[in-house]
């Protein structure tokens, strides 16, 4: 029963990683390019309505970088372990945006969900087999995606 549960949640990590994978390359073109080009103007429309002060600006443009740049690397740990709901570039897919955030903000979320001050129940499965000193190697690297593509 135990094998069963691991299977299917594995297929459908791996399955949200290609999904993501195939978001990245549908911006080549087609159908599918066309109408990810529309859901990302719309996604900027809303962006720019909900926070217009420059430093937002500034942190929005670095994000559209972050999501097109092909040289824009992370580790594997990130990869495997928060990709698939954040986004490779923490930009957030099922998880929320992560991109921006400051080290210690992250590794203090991630401190409450492990311990439970902070309810969630995915977050906290996902944690409780990650070691403190792992977390906290994980919330410096999301805290510096932002100075990455500087
Ligand atoms: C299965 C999907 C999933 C995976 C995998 C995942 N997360 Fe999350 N994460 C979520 C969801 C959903 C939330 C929002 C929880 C909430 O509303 O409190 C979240 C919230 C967070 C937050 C808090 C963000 C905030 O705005 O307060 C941090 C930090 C975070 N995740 C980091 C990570 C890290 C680091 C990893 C990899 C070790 C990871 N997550 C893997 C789904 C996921």
């Amino acid at each position: 029963m135990k094998n069963i549960i691991v299977g299917l949640s594995t297929l459908i990590i791996v399955g949200l990683m290609i999904y993501v994978a195939l978001i990245g390359k549908a911006f080549q073109g087609g159908e599918a390019g066309k109408i990810i080009e529309d859901m990302k103007t719309f996604n900027k429309v809303k962006i720019s309505k909900k926070d217009s002060s420059k430093e937002n600006d500034e942190l929005n443009s670095l994000k559209d970088r972050a999501g097109n740049s092909s040289e824009f690397k992370v580790s594997q740990n990130f990869k495997s372990k928060c990709a698939s709901c954040h986004g490779v570039n923490g930009k957030g897919i099922l998880g929320p945006d992560l991109f921006g955030k400051s080290s210690e903000e992250i590794y203090t979320s991630l401190i409450e969900y492990k311990s439970g001050r902070k309810e969630n129940p995915i977050m906290k499965g996902l944690l409780i087999k990650i070691e403190e000193a792992e977390l906290k190697e994980l919330a410096e690297e999301i805290g510096s995606f932002k100075d990455k593509i500087k």
